[in-house]
C-alpha cells in the first residue's frame, strides 16, 4: 500500500480518484492460486473492470467471471480467448445470449426455465451452471434471494438442460459477498453435496462446482488471511466432496482488488447542526459519496478504513456524507466514524482498500459530478 501512498504523495491529483497498484493485485492473484490449489480462479470483472487490472490478472493465468456483453468484449478485445470467460449472470436477454454464442462464449449460469430455454434457443451445445440459493448469513454484501433456486428445482433444471440438448456441467452458488461466517461456507457446500447426488440419481454426474465469490478484503474489521480463509474453505469442500471427482471453480471480485486501492478524497465541508458547543457530533462532507464511489457504504454495509496525514492528531466521532443533493448521501450516521478533530474544507483524506465496487458502483454525472477517475501504478512493461 506504500507505494499507492507515495504516488499520492507525489501526485497532487484532481479528487475524488482511485489509485490501484498491479503489484497487490498479482500478489492477491498469487496467495490466491497457492491457497486455492486446482481450482480454477475466475476473477469477477464487476469488481473492477479497469483494463490494467484484466490485462494484470490474464497474464497471471486468470479466467473471468462476465455480466454483460459490455464485459465479454471488453475482455475478449485484449484478446483473451472466449474459453476463458463465463457468462455468469443468470439475468440475460435473448439477444446477449446469442451475441455471447457468436464471439465463443461456451459456459452459462442459468436459475430458471425461461433464462434455461433462452441459452438453449441461443447456444446450443453450450455448457450450464445451475445456480442454487443459498443462505447469506454473515456476509457484509448479501445477495439475498434475487439470484439461484432450490435443491429440488434445480434437479428438474438439470434434467431439463440435458434434454433441450445442453451440457449441465455443475453447480454455482455466491455466499453473499464479505463473507465472514465459515459456518455459512460450510452449510452451503453440504446443501450443494445433496443437490449434486440428487441429480446423480437422476443419471446427471456434474464436473464442477463452481464456489462463487465471499471472500473478504480489509475494512474496519479484522478479517482472515486469505491462507487462513482459502484453507479452511478448501478443506470443507475436499471433506464435503471427497468420494468425488469434482473439480472447484472460484470467482473472487473483492478479494483480488479491494486491497490494491486506495481512494483519495476531498473534505468539502465540517458542520455542525446546532452550533452549541456540547453538540456531539460534527457532520464532515466530502467529494466522494454512496453516489460517485461509496455505494458499498449504503446502510453501512461495507465499513471503510480511512488515513489521514498527521496520525498524532486527536480525533472525535464525525457523520460522514457525500458530496451530493441526495439525502441518502450519507455513509455513517448510525455508527460514526472516528476523524481528526482539526478536519477543516480542503483536507485531504484517503479510503483504504477501496479498489472493488467503487468506481464500477459509481452514478454517471448525477449533480454533475465527474466519474471518479483511476490511476494505474506497477502496471506490466
Ligand atoms: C456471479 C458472481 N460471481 C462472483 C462475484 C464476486 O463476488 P465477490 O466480490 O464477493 O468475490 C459476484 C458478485 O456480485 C457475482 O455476482
Amino acid at each position: 500500500m506504500q507505494a499507492i501512498h507515495n504516488y499520492l504523495d507525489n501526485n497532487n491529483l484532481q479528487t475524488p480518484c482511485l489509485v490501484m497498484d498491479m503489484d497487490i493485485v498479482r500478489n492477491k492473484y498469487k496467495e490466491m492460486s497457492q491457497t486455492y490449489k486446482n481450482v480454477k480462479i475466475f476473477y469477477a470483472v464487476k469488481a473492477n473492470p479497469e483494463i490494467e487490472i484484466i490485462k494484470t490478472l490474464h497474464e497471471m493465468g486468470s479466467c473471468f467471471d462476465v455480466a454483460s456483453i459490455g464485459e465479454i468484449d471488453r475482455v475478449l478485445d485484449l484478446g483473451i480467448p472466449a474459453e476463458k470467460l463465463s457468462y455468469g449472470n443468470t439475468i440475460k436477454k435473448e439477444n446477449e445470449i446469442a451475441q455471447a454464442y457468436k464471439k465463443g462464449i461456451k459456459l452459462y449460469a442459468f436459475d430458471s426455465l425461461e433464462e434455461l430455454e433462452k441459452i438453449a434457443r441461443n447456444a446450443p451445445n453450450s455448457d450450464v451452471f445451475c445456480r442454487l440459493l443459498v443462505n447469506c448469513n454473515g456476509a457484509q454484501w448479501p445477495l439475498s434471494r434475487k439470484f439461484g433456486c432450490e435443491s429440488h428445482y434445480a434437479v428438474d433444471l438439470m434434467l431439463k438442460a440435458k434434454e433441450l440438448g445442453l451440457n449441465p456441467v455443475g453447480i454455482s452458488l455466491h455466499i453473499g459477498s464479505q463473507q465472514t461466517n465459515m459456518q455459512t461456507w460450510k452449510e452451503a457446500m453440504k446443501y450443494v453435496r445433496l443437490t449434486l447426488d440428487l441429480i446423480k440419481e437422476k443419471g446427471i454426474s456434474l464436473k464442477i462446482i463452481n464456489l462463487g465469490g465471499g471472500m473478504c478484503s480489509q475494512y474496519e474489521n479484522p478479517i482472515l488471511s486469505t491462507q487462513e480463509y482459502g484453507k479452511i474453505v478448501m478443506d470443507m469442500a475436499h471433506n464435503i466432496f471427497a468420494d468425488t471427482d469434482i473439480e472447484f471453480f472460484i470467482e473472487p471480485g473483492r478479494a483480488l482488488v479491494a486491497d490494491a486501492g486506495i481512494i483519495e478524497t476531498e473534505v468539502i465541508l465540517t458542520s455542525y447542526k446546532t452550533g452549541q458547543i456540547h453538540e456531539p457530533v460534527r457532520w464532515v462532507y466530502i467529494d466522494c459519496g454512496i453516489l460517485n464511489g461509496l455505494f458499498e457504504a449504503l446502510g453501512e454495509a461495507i465499513r471503510y478504513r480511512f488515513d489521514w496525514e498527521n496520525k498524532e492528531c486527536e480525533t472525535e466521532p464525525a457523520i460522514l456524507a457525500g458530496p451530493s443533493c441526495d439525502s441518502m448521501d450519507i455513509m455513517y450516521e448510525k455508527n460514526p466514524i472516528q476523524l481528526p478533530k482539526n478536519l477543516k474544507s480542503g483536507d485531504k483524506l484517503r479510503i483504504l482498500s477501496s479498489g472493488a465496487y467503487t468506481t464500477s458502483y459509481a452514478s454517471i454525472w448525477f449533480n454533475g459530478f465527474e466519474p471518479i477517475k483511476t490511476y494505474i501504478i506497477n502496471k506490466y512493461i
